[in-house]
Parts: structure tokens; C-alpha cells; sequence
């Protein structure tokens, strides 16, 4: 029997010592070393997704041969287009075979439930869902709940141990295979507990070997930890093609669906569900459901043409100006940065001349979007404005620019998507940047009127008098 073997790990970034250290010489981080028990002998080679009988020679590896780039043939397999489009979109148009996908999230914000759907909707395709946190009968009663909750194709698994799955693989033969979390899953080669750096690692390295050898996508769920970022190593983004982040308020009903990295297509997509009582709706306008609840003649209401992503979005910023009661004025915002919100106020004091200094301001990004697009300047001080004069923004006029320590509006990028995005909802007016106005030229064809301003005290000037 050969002796257990311990390593010690970094729990940020997975780098080993044979010594504890206090500070990880690799990421800089202090106090992350945890010992592990790791077992290389008897064992197949580390990484290896069959079971042991299987592997023809043991550790036996043919090595690979360098070749010339020119003589390399690649046939182009189709992506698999999930019935979702949102996903497809975040995936940059569709599964690729062979990549291994990795959805991080909160808990509670719903990373099975979307799992779960698109395993059920792959209707043409045989899929293997694993769970190493649900028992059967729980998947059993989310299915239920689901507005589409049959798919004779769909094969639930609830194991942990990694040979195990891959036997049953053997068997099934899937062309997807959904993991639910990889923090759940151990594999018998490395000695350590679920969830740890070696387990993490192994089992990720067993899957991506199995994905890529047999061309089937791979989708992992992965936890998330308090700070936002996927728990475990850092190395788990670093083999895995994709990373998808599932984020909203978990009192609210949006989710949004971000790409973090892409070996296969962009990483500023971004995909909008709703969460109801029958699963994830697919949420393809969501500009008319983030405008929808708005009332005419409204005051400290504006509305900014953002991008999120690639995708055009009219969100609602909304502005509260009282009179402060307590010595210090409050400055409070939700959904959008609170630094940049208190130097809009500033400019708004130096440059526009108004008194805030006694007041207390709290801004809200309408439907619990967080949103850092610089384009919503010029928003958040116009329903700031409104709100402190109590007058009315017209409900057919929206805004996108950003705004300059000296008052001046700036020009934003792709003016022209965001100006198809308002006409198609109706507005008949744009504030921009007057260097967006030079710009824009003949080729963009709208029936807007754009006002392009120079300056934020003109824009108050004509929305205000
Ligand atoms: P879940 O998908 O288990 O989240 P995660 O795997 O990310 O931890 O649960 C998501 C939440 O969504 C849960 O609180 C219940 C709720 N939910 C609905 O509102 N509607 C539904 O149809 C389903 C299945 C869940
Ligand atoms: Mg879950």
C-alpha cells in the first residue's frame, strides 16, 4: 500500500507546495494554503475519464507529434442551437461539441431550474443530467413545475463520484451532458473532499478529457462565493471554453444570463429571463417590460438608451429629491455606481448651477438591472433635475451621453442601434453628444428628431425652460 501523499494548495489560484506557506508566491494572496491529501500510484493517469480497466497500457499515453499549421484539417461541426434563443446568444450562437460550459451563480437564482429546461427542450438530442445536490424525486417535482416538463430523451443521474458517471455515460450515451456543480463531485483518483481545489481540478480535467474526445458539450454548474466570483480555483475558469454568469436580485424576477469568457464567440452578450411560477421565460424585448409600468408626467423619471452587451436597452432611471432633515444629505443608488453618482451631482452643482448640497438624492435603475454604462449620464441628471423641480420629463423623449467633468456631453459608441431601439418603442426625441450629431450623417436613417448638445446645461435648458 503506498503512503498517502500530502500537497498543500492555494485555494485562490491552485498552486502546490510541499510546505504550508503563509503568502501564495504565485497570486500574492496570504493564508490560502490548505493541505490536501492527493494519491497518484496504482491509479490511472490523473485527468483520465475512463475507469481503470479500460485504459488500454495503464499509464501508457501516446505522445502527440508537432505538425505543421498548414497541414492541420479542421471540419467545421455545427453548433447545436438550443431551443433557448437566449442562450445561444450568450454562447455566441449555439453549443459547440466538445466545449465545456461553465455556469456560475448565486444559490436560489435559478442556475438548475435553467439547466434543468434546457435538458428537457433538447428534444432531438439524448441528454444526461446529473445532480450531486437533488435527490430524483426533487428534479422529479421541478420538471413538474416547468411549463415543459417532458422529454422522454432526458436521463437523470444523481451520483457524485465521477467514475460512476462515467460508466453510466458508457452506458447512455449521451450528446449532452449536464453537471450539477462540480463543486458536488469527487473522483476516486485524488484523495481530498468534494469541493476542494484537487477534487475541483480532477473532475474538471476528467470531464473536459471526456468532452473533447467524444465531441459532447459538457455543461458544469459552479458555486458561486460571497465576493461573486466561481468558487474553487481559479484554474476551473482557466480549462473550461465558456463561463456564463447567472445574476439578479433574487427578490426580483429578471436574471440575466453574462458571458465572462468565450473561447468560441464575443463576451459582451447577454441573455434576459423572467422567472415565473412555470420556469424561465425567455425575455427577447426587454426594453417594453422595463418601460412598461411607466406613468405619464411623472416627475425624476428620464429615460436612457443603454447597451448592454450588444443589445440595445431603454431602461427608466428614476430620481428622488428631498430636502435633507439630517445634517449630512444622503446619497443613495441602486443599480448604477454610486461614485459616478455623486460626481454627476457635483457637475451638476459646479456646472448647472444648482444647489444639492441640502438635499438628499436617491437614484433607482428601473426592473433591478445594475448597469454601468457611462451612456446613462445624462439620464441620471436629468430625472435628478426633474425630481429637484418637480417637473415632468416629456414620456417620448430618452437620452445617451455620457457626461464630463466640465458639463459637457460626450459621444457614446453605436448611437445608431440605440436610436432603432427607441424608435421601435416609440420615442420621437434623443438627446446625444453633439460629436454623435457630426457623425451621424446620411447613413443612419431615423424618423427621430436628435438634438445634438454640447453642453448638459443646454439639454436642462430645453427639457426644463
Ligand atoms: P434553483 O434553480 O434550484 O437555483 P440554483 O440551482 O441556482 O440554486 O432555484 C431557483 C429558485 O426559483 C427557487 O427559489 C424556486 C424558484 N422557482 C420559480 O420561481 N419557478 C419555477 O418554476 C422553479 C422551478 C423555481
Ligand atoms: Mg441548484
Amino acid at each position: 500500500m503506498a503512503k498517502a501523499r500530502t500537497i498543500f494548495f492555494c485555494q485562490n489560484c491552485g498552486a502546490q507546495s510541499a510546505k504550508w506557506i503563509g503568502r501564495c508566491p504565485s497570486c500574492g494572496e496570504w493564508n490560502t494554503y490548505v493541505e490536501e491529501v492527493v494519491q497518484k500510484e496504482t491509479a490511472p493517469a490523473a485527468g483520465s475519464w475512463k475507469p481503470a480497466s479500460t485504459v488500454p497500457g495503464g499509464n501508457m499515453q501516446k505522445a502527440a507529434k508537432s505538425r505543421p499549421l498548414a497541414d492541420i484539417q479542421h471540419e467545421e461541426e455545427p453548433r447545436i442551437l438550443t431551443p433557448d434563443g437566449e442562450l445561444n446568444r450568450v454562447l455566441g450562437g449555439g453549443l459547440v461539441p466538445g466545449s465545456l460550459v461553465l455556469i456560475g451563480g448565486e444559490p436560489g437564482i435559478g442556475k438548475s431550474t435553467l439547466m434543468l429546461q434546457i435538458a428537457l427542450a433538447l428534444k432531438k438530442l439524448k441528454v444526461l443530467y446529473v445532480s450531486g445536490e437533488e435527490s430524483e424525486a426533487q428534479i422529479k417535482m421541478r420538471a413538474e413545475r416547468l411549463a415543459d416538463g417532458q422529454h422522454p430523451g432526458c436521463y437523470i443521474l444523481t451520483e457524485t463520484s465521477t467514475q460512476n458517471i462515467f460508466r453510466q455515460i458508457d452506458q447512455v450515451q449521451p450528446n449532452v451532458v449536464v453537471i450539477d456543480s462540480i463543486q458536488t463531485m469527487h473522483s476516486t483518483l485524488v484523495e481530498s473532499g468534494a469541493g476542494s481545489v484537487s477534487q475541483v481540478r480532477e473532475c474538471t480535467a476528467e470531464l473536459l478529457k471526456y468532452a473533447k474526445e467524444t465531441s459532447t458539450p459538457v455543461l458544469l454548474i459552479g458555486h458561486i462565493t460571497k465576493d461573486g466570483s466561481i468558487a474553487g480555483p481559479k484554474i476551473l475558469e482557466h480549462m473550461v471554453d465558456t463561463v456564463l454568469q447567472f445574476e439578479g436580485d433574487r427578490h426580483l424576477s429578471y436574471r440575466i444570463l453574462r458571458t465572462i469568457k468565450n473561447r468560441f464567440g464575443s463576451t459582451s452578450e447577454l441573455g434576459i429571463y423572467e422567472m415565473q411560477g412555470t420556469g424561465l421565460r425567455q425575455v427577447s424585448n426587454p426594453s417594453e417590460i422595463l418601460l412598461s409600468q411607466r406613468a405619464e408626467s411623472l416627475s425624476g423619471m428620464a429615460i436612457g438608451a443603454t447597451l448592454e452587451g450588444n443589445r440595445p436597452l431603454l431602461v427608466e432611471v428614476q430620481a428622488l429629491v428631498t430636502p435633507a432633515t439630517y445634517g449630512t444629505p444622503q446619497r443613495s443608488s441602486t443599480g448604477f455606481d454610486s461614485k459616478r453618482l455623486q460626481m454627476l451631482l457635483a457637475v451638476l452643482e459646479k456646472r448647472a448651477g444648482l444647489r444639492l448640497g441640502q438635499h438628499d438624492v436617491f437614484l433607482n435603475i428601473a426592473g433591478g438591472l445594475r448597469l454601468d454604462d457611462p451612456a446613462l449620464d445624462a439620464a441620471v441628471c436629468a430625472a435628478v433635475v426633474s425630481s429637484l423641480n418637480d417637473l415632468p420629463i416629456p414620456g417620448d423623449v430618452c437620452l445617451a451621453a455620457e457626461v464630463g467633468l466640465s458639463g459637457e456631453m460626450r459621444a457614446v459608441p453605436r448611437l445608431d442601434q440605440r436610436l432603432a431601439e427607441a424608435e421601435k418603442l416609440g420615442f420621437k426625441e434623443m438627446y446625444v453628444s453633439q460629436f454623435n450629431g457630426r457623425n451621424l450623417g446620411e447613413q443612419v436613417r431615423t424618423s427621430m428628431r436628435v438634438q445634438a448638445v454640447g453642453r448638459l446645461d443646454e439639454v436642462l435648458n430645453s427639457l426644463f425652460g
